[in-house]
Order: C-alpha cells, then structure tokens, then sequence
C-alpha cells in the first residue's frame, strides 16, 4: 500500500458572511459531492476590526453540523437551545444543528488578530431532523499529541496515533487534524481509501507525494484503492512549523440540496425548513 496523491490544488474564494466577516470560502458547493460528507471549510479573520466586528448575528441551521475551530480571537456563541460559550485562542465549537437551530457568532475583541475556520459536516439523511446537540472544547480539553519526530497534532476528531479525538461521528466517521510540522519533519496519517480527504494549508507550505501545497491553499487528496495513508512533508527551509488542517471522512452518497443554511436531500424539505424558520418552529 502506498501514500496518496494531490488530485487537485484550490485557491479559496474571498466573500464575506454574516452581518460582513471577511473571509475564504475554501471549500466551495461545487466540491460537496467530491468532498462528501463535508459541505463548506470557511477561513474567516484577519488583523483588522474591520474584518471581524460585526460578527455573525442570529440566523438559522438545519440538518448538519457545524464545526468552528478558533486559532486566534475570542468569539461567543449563544444559541435558541440556552447553550452559551466564550470560543478562544485553540478551543472548538462542536454544533450539530440537527432539526434547526438559531444562534449568534459574535466577536469579544475590537483590536488584534482574528484567525479561525468553520466547516459544515453534512447529516446523514436519517438523523437530519434530530435534537439539536452542541459542545465546546477549550483548547486544553482537545487531545494533543506530538510525534517522535517532533510534530504536534490537535486531534479535534478520529483517530491518530490510537488517541480518539473529541469527537466521533458513526455515519461520517469524521478525522480533523491540526498538525504543525517543524521544518524538515513528516507526519503520516492512516486513511481508509474511499474516504474523501483533503489538506488545507493555513501557515507556510507542505508537500504531499512530491507535489507542493503552497500557503492557504487546499489539496484534495486522491482516492485510490492502493493507498491507505497520507505523508505531509514539512520543507527544511521552513522558519516556522508548518500548520495545516488534514480533513477526511466517509462520503453519504446521498442527494444533497442547500439553501443557504437548510441542508437537506430533497427541495420539499427545503421548503419546509424555510416554513418553520418563518414560523418560529426552529428555535
Ligand atoms: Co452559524
């Protein structure tokens, strides 16, 4: 068995959420399929009030979970089920919106650096109505692990090294990784083959089967039957370890149709969501 391949590298897409957060939009709707079970990897922030400030204020999700992992800067999050959090430098915010949800995003800082990511982890069709479900991890709650060699890994969900992540998740088995390689180091990380994955480099740049991926830029991972892991090189030049985000999980295989923040497998259900959100039936 051997390591897998870039099948192809991505430029994320600059936009704006929420009442005007900059941000990219890296993993964009046109990947969901490929990327099933994940629908969208936002990398929100920057060194600006400007950038952040106004937040994201109340609105609405159905049917997935949402992941929102803070490098830098603190956030608070309230939502319609009374759940309240501080999200700080290195903790994870765990929501599984499930039949819906309204809550708010909101910065607790007007100077300094902002940094974070939130990725949409789709539902299986089944448990897309269910109770909504919500966690947050502060950053010494997360497993971490460094290797023999000197990589330190956050392992916000899966399996790496035997140590269970945060999370688990039985239908989308889910891995999320951190990992910061320090300069001329590797990391590999078992990978079942059918399972989409891909690499998201936020600090400095990685190779992957000889093959570079440049700074805040995405790799999708091929699926090959004869490959079961992945080997993240960091460059002996680098002046810093190299940080990046190492996402995989098993695809759905089932139809996906959003609208906005309802994800669902069929338009009927859409129309449904937006009935109950304007009738109050959400929250
Ligand atoms: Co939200």
């Amino acid at each position: 068995m051997s390591e897998r391949r870039i099948e192809q590298i991505i430029t994320g897409i600059p936009t704006s959420d929420g009442a005007g957060v900059k941000l990219t939009r890296v993993l964009t709707q046109h990947l969901q399929h490929r990327l099933d079970p994940f629908l969208m990897l936002d990398a929100f922030g920057g060194d600006q009030a400007d950038d952040y400030i106004a937040g994201f204020p109340d609105h609405p999700h159905r049917g997935f979970e949402t992941v929102t992992y803070m490098i830098a800067g603190r956030m608070r999050h309230r939502d319609s089920a009374g759940n309240e959090g501080l999200l700080e430098n290195g903790g994870v915010q765990w929501m599984t919106a499930g039949r819906g949800v309204i809550h708010s995003e909101l910065p607790e800082q007007e100077e300094g650096v902002m940094e974070g990511f939130q990725l949409w982890l789709n539902l299986p069709a089944r448990d897309k109505m269910c109770e909504p479900w919500y966690r947050d991890f502060k950053a010494q709650d997360l497993p971490h692990i460094t290797t023999p060699e000197g990589v330190a890994v956050t392992v916000i969900a899966g399996q790496c090294g035997g140590v269970p992540g945060a999370v688990t998740r039985d239908a989308t088995q889910p891995l999320y990784l951190d990992v910061h390689l320090p300069a001329g180091t590797s990391f590999e990380q078992a990978l079942p083959a059918h399972h989409n994955a891909f690499v998201y480099v936020y600090w400095g740049a990685l190779q992957v089967a000889g093959q570079d991926v440049p700074s805040q830029r995405m790799a999708i991972l091929a699926n090959d039957p004869a490959c079961d892991r992945v080997v993240l090189h960091a460059p002996a030049s680098a002046t810093e370890p190299v940080r990046a985000l190492l996402i995989a999980g098993q695809p759905l295989k089932e139809p996906i149709v959003q609208y906005g923040p309802f994800v669902m497998n069929r338009p009927e259900e859409i129309h449904q969501a937006i009935a109950d959100f304007r009738a109050g039936r959400l929250a």
